[in-house]
């Protein structure tokens, strides 16, 4: 299966870019291949007002992973309550209908509050309903992300010994998408 993580932010230095080359280990382990799409790399001349009508070519190397995705994994950090505008305005780009049109989804949501991008996250979830992409239903919500994140280690730790383990979470989520992917990508 291919996968592409799409880290949902443009900000430089995004705990996002970090969560998505943190989970892509758990998708090779689960057979994937993957790509991850940073939105930082977008380049500013994609921000005219013409870019609806006509694509630069260089477009392409953003566009095409996901053309030729089984499944995408989007990383929906929380900004003012909802997902990013530079992830909006990513998904605007896409082809209509073919981009989302029986496309798997999955999604992980990250925040700073105690809510870990849950409402961020279903908008984003009505967005890709309204397209008809295949959702998957296992979602996991990263809260706290500042005070999870292990930046010696790179990983996710506890913030209690009692809650569950968000990396084995990361890791069940991974391998079922993957497996959601083989049933329902109408690319393999
Ligand atoms: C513009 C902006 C708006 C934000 N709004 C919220 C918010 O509404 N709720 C929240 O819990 N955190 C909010 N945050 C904090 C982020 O969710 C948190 O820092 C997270 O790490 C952001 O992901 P990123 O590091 O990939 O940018 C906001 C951060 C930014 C930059």
């Amino acid at each position: 299966m291919n996968i592409v993580i799409i880290a949902g932010t443009n900000r430089t230095g995004s705990m996002s870019k970090r969560i998505a080359q943190h989970i892509e280990p758990m998708y090779h382990a689960a057979g994937a291949i993957t790509t991850v799409i940073d939105l930082a790399d977008l380049p500013s001349e994609l921000f005219v007002p013409t870019i609806y009508k006509e694509k630069p070519e260089m477009f392409n190397q953003f566009h095409d992973p996901i053309l030729n995705a089984d499944g995408v994994v989007f990383i929906v950090p929380e900004y003012n309550g909802s997902f990013p505008g530079a992830l909006k305005f990513y998904i605007d780009l896409w082809k209509y209908p073919e981009a989302f049109e029986g496309r798997c989804v999955a999604f992980i949501g990250l925040s700073s509050n105690q809510w870990g991008a849950l409402r961020p996250v279903e908008h984003l979830q009505g967005v890709c309903g309204y397209r008809n992409a295949w959702q998957f239903n296992e979602r996991i919500f990263i809260n706290n992300i500042w005070g999870r994140w292990n930046f010696e280690q790179n990983t996710l730790v506890p913030l209690s010994p009692k809650e569950l383990d968000l990396n084995e979470l990361l890791t069940s989520q991974a391998s079922g998408f993957v497996q959601f992917c083989s049933v329902h990508s109408s690319k393999t």
